[in-house]
């Protein structure tokens, strides 16, 4: 048919484009108003929005736009209002004393989480994760301390460091008895059940035939060695001297293992541990931070 030739369809009235597949005829229906009209919006609210916010790239710029919104700016802000908030805690935590801080549960939380981050950083390679160390690393969640356990006490330890290359270093040593000859094999043997009894009182009633180590007797000489050799460090009641870093002998916190060959090896080779100086390294914020979180730690783990 000829495209000229307009057609009319009877049943709905409209012309027909003169097209025809098969007999199959297509009506010429006007596009609805309702597309024109969203048409003509979305169409001003580009106009709109290029004219109120940054939109066309121009080359090294952009056009900005007339409300002048910018991500960067609003990210500066958002980083500016943390940083304003993250002074006022800081600054608390730098002046307050260790008593009010601890007190204040809000500042607590901070601690808790910044000094988890700085103890993994840097302390959890020898004291371990959760601070509970390991052999020839102490244990720093039990309420026995080597260096005393006030809060001041600890700072101070984590400040200058033991048997370090600060000039102020904590310093401290386990005489090596046995192989410096101070005293000969069968008395370090006495001593170190002496020593090991203290901690396993049922010590003395096992039958010196099933273990001639601890025989009572062995352990009542190794009594008297004790009190000619090892109470100047360690005290009189094997207690321990926070002034000298030596340990308490009577409790189950062992850096070097409770054993009676461990405790036999610490007496006849000496021991000599060694804690960094974090002065130069973190700063006094965090030494405090890390301070306050290894006492908190102990509140928490019995
Ligand atoms: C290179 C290993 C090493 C690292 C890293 C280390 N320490 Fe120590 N720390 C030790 C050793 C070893 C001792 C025990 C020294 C001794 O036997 O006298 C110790 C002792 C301590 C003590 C004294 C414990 C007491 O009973 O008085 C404190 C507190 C301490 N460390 C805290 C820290 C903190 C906090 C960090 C991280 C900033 C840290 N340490 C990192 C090895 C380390
Ligand atoms: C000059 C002081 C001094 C004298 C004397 C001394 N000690 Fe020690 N002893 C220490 C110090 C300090 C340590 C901790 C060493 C370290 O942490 O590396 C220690 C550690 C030990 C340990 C290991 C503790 C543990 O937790 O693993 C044993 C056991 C011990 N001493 C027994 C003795 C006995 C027994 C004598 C006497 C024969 C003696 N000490 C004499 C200072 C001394």
């Amino acid at each position: 048919m000829a495209v000229d030739q307009q057609e009319r369809d009877s049943y709905t009235g409209y012309l027909t484009t003169g097209h025809e597949w098969n007999g199959i005829k297509e009506l010429n229906t006007p596009v609805p108003r309702a597309v024109y009209f969203f048409l003509a919006l979305s169409v001003l609210f580009s106009v709109v929005y290029w004219i109120l916010m940054p939109a066309w790239p121009l080359g090294v710029t952009y056009t900005k736009g007339l409300l002048g919104v910018d991500q960067r700016t609003t990210v500066a802000a958002t980083l500016n209002e943390a940083a304003i908030d993250r002074s006022v805690w800081t600054r608390r935590i730098e002046t307050e004393g260790f008593a009010a801080i601890q007190s204040d549960p809000k500042l607590m939380e901070i601690v808790r989480n910044a000094g988890r981050t700085l103890f993994g950083d840097n302390c959890a390679a020898c004291h371990g994760h959760d601070a509970k160390g390991g052999p020839a690393y102490p244990n720093l969640t039990t309420s026995s301390w080597l260096w005393g356990g006030k809060p001041e006490d600890i700072f101070n330890t984590i400040r200058v460091g033991i048997n370090s290359a600060h000039k102020d270093t904590r310093v401290s040593q386990m005489p090596a008895f046995g192989r410096d000859q101070m005293l000969p094999r069968a008395d370090v043997m006495k001593v170190a059940s002496f020593v090991y009894s203290l901690t396993h009182p049922d010590a003395t009633t096992i039958d010196p035939k099933v273990d001639p180590k601890i025989d009572p007797k062995t352990i009542e000489a190794g009594k008297e060695i004790f009190a000619a050799n090892c109470v100047s460090c360690h005290g009189d009641d094997a207690k321990g001297n926070p002034e000298l870093g030596a340990p308490d002998l009577t409790d189950k916190s062992w850096i070097y293992g409770g054993s009676l060959e461990a405790i036999d090896t610490s007496i006849w080779g000496g021991r000599q541990g060694q804690m960094p100086s974090w002065e130069g390294r973190l700063s006094e914020l965090d030494r405090k931070i890390l301070t306050l979180y290894l006492l908190d730690k102990r509140t928490v783990t019995p």
